[in-house]
This record gives C-alpha cells, structure tokens and sequence, in this order.
C-alpha cells in the first residue's frame, strides 16, 4: 500500500515507518520536525518536512492507500499548562486531515488514540467498552478526534481503526525515544543510568497500590507497530474500531526503577515527591478485544527485556554524541 504516515519521525512513528517499508509498503512521512527528528525517518521512506495545516490537501491528492496518523501534541503534564495548543495541534489539524482524507477519497486511518481518554477507572484491566472520562486535557483530545473518526466512518465510509495505546516503551534498533523535554519514567530512570541526570523522582507513593507508587501496562514499542500493520490490514470501510494496546499487567514505578538498576547495573538514586496532576493510580489494559480480533499478541513481554532495548538505544546515542 501507499501510506502517509503523520508524525513519522517521532518515536513511535518512526519504528511504526521502518516495520511498514520493511513489509514492502511505500511510506511517505509527513513531520514537521518539532518534536521528531530528520534522521529517525527510516531509509526507503519520503520525508515531507511540513506542517500538517499547511500541505495535507495537495498531499493527499498524490492519492494515497492510507493515512497513519501518529502526529500530535502528547504531554500530559504541558496539556494542562498549554489547553489551547493541545486542542488546535491534535483536535483541529486531524479535522482538518480528516477533511482532506475525505475530499481526496483515502479509504483508510489507523489513529493514534491512548489509555488516557478512559482517565480513573472503575475496573482494570480496562476494556475498550469502559467509560471514558479523560482527567487531563491530553486525554479528552484524543477522545474529542476518536469521536470525529467514527462520524466520518459513518458518513463517508472511511475505514478506521483507533489504538489506544497504555505504557509505550523499549527502542528498535536506531528508533527509539529521544525528547527534548524528557517525562516519561523509563528514559528518566536511564538518563540517571548514563550520567545525564543525577536522579529520579517518584510522584507519589501514597497511591492505594501494593507499594504506594503508581502502576503502568508498559508495551514494547515494537509489539505496538506490529498492531499498526494489523489494524491497517483489517480496517474495514465505514467501520471505526477502537483497540487498547497493552501487555495486561502493571508494574509499579519501583519496580520499573528496581528493573532498570538491573539491567543497567547503576544504583539509580530514586527520592519520593508529590504526586503528579492528572496521574491515574492504575492503568493496566485488556487487550483481549486486539487479540481475538486483530490476531495481535505481544511478543517482548518481559519488563526487562523492554529496558534492554531501551538502554541499548541510550548508550548508543551517548556514544554518538
Ligand atoms: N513518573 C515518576 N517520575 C518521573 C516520571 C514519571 O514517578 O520522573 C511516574 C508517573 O507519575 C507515572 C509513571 O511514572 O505514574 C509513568 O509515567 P510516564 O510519564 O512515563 O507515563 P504516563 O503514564 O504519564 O503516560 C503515558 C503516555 C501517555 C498515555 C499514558 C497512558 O505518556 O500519552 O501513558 O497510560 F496516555
């Protein structure tokens, strides 16, 4: 298929494009490079370093098999600071591709949703049938385009596929996470590890968890794009599917600091701090529906082999550095 995939110098744009020009699909990156990076798009794809508001028409009329749809605004803690970026970033530039999609006849989307639009739940494992009630502003647009998505499937038949994704981490190869303004726990823990930060701060630990600090489904970023080419092959016209994509068990952030000290060797300092705003206590996924639906199962399960890869990547930026 011929494929545009939004947001592919990114993290997980980027391994999502190296695994679809591996299977033989021909990849066009759209990215403006503000938050991705030039050398993370994979060889054997086009990159157009553009804003999405300002090309996506005369992109898409290029005609296209597909959209993939991974560029957006994804901070939890800046959507609270910043609303309005979230909800013109995210939820009016894919309005506006939706739009373009439509008027140039792309038949099909796999949208890059997450497990922050159903915020606290009542139950875990969370099924995609959970209510959705987003605690952040990050979370509630993402729900907003999930709900635009599946009026467009219904009015003009647009076959689409949403993945709702819980903990993403670990690297492929050269892809991996590399942010300017580094939040996420795992690169935290293992820029202490390299050197780059003296050490960590746990939010919380008076969480109602078996040791007080909160619990996350962390997915290997490779099982996650391998759900990408399914849901792309499954997309089925004027239906709009949502899948949670998760491993359907937590770790703690002690047990994914004890984890990282492991495999990197390094004693990493953790010291308790308050809470964070917007933090769950528990977001563990069922990915049931993805499995018997999709035929998707994780294969990179193992905490530790999910470090791995990702200090793998880290040393071998440090190196290059
Ligand atoms: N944490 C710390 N210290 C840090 C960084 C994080 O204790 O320095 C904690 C957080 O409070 C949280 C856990 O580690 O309890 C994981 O935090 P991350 O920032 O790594 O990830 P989040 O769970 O906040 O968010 C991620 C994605 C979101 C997605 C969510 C769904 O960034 O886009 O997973 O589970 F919505």
């Amino acid at each position: 298929m011929k494929l545009l995939v939004t947001g592919g110098a990114g993290y997980v744009g980027s391994v999502c494009a190296a695994r679809l020009v591996e299977t033989g699909h021909e990849v066009v990156v759209l990215d403006d490079l503000s938050t991705g990076h030039a050398d993370a798009v994979p060889e054997g794809a086009r990159l157009i370093a553009e804003d999405i508001d300002d090309v996506i028409g005369p992109v898409l009329a290029e005609g296209f098999d597909g959209v993939l749809h991974f560029a957006a605004k994804s901070l939890v803690g800046e959507s609270q600071q910043a609303p309005a970026k979230y909800w013109q970033g995210n939820v009016v530039t894919s309005l506006r591709l939706l739009d373009a999609m439509r008027e140039h006849g792309t038949p099909r989307l796999v949208f890059s949703s997450t497990a922050a639009t159903y915020g606290e739940p009542d139950q875990v494992p969370i099924v995609e049938t959970a209510p959705t009630r987003p605690t952040n502003t990050y979370g509630a647009t993402k729900l907003a385009i999930d709900h635009a998505i599946t009026g467009y499937a219904t009015a003009h038949g647009l076959a689409a596929v949403s993945l709702r994704y819980f903990n993403v981490a670990g690297a492929y190869g050269r892809y991996g996470e590399r942010h300017a303004v580094e939040t996420h726990l795992i690169p935290i823990v293992l820029q202490v590890a390299s050197g780059t930060r003296e050490k960590v701060a746990m939010y919380g630990d008076d969480y109602p968890t078996d040791d007080g600090t909160c619990v996350r489904d962390y997915i290997h970023v490779v099982d996650l794009a391998d759900a990408h080419l399914k849901a792309l092959a499954n997309a089925t016209g004027g239906e709009h599917r949502i899948y949670n994509l998760g491993n359907g068990f937590g770790f703690s952030v002690k047990q994914v600091i004890e984890a990282c000290r492991e495999v990197t060797g390094h004693p990493v300092p953790a010291e308790v701090s308050p809470r964070r705003s917007g933090d769950p206590a528990v977001l563990v996924a069922s990915a049931e529906r993805a499995r018997t639906e999709l035929g998707w199962k994780p294969e990179r399960v193992d905490l530790a082999g999910i470090v791995r890869d990702a200090w793998e990547f880290t040393q071998s930026r440090s190196q290059e550095a």
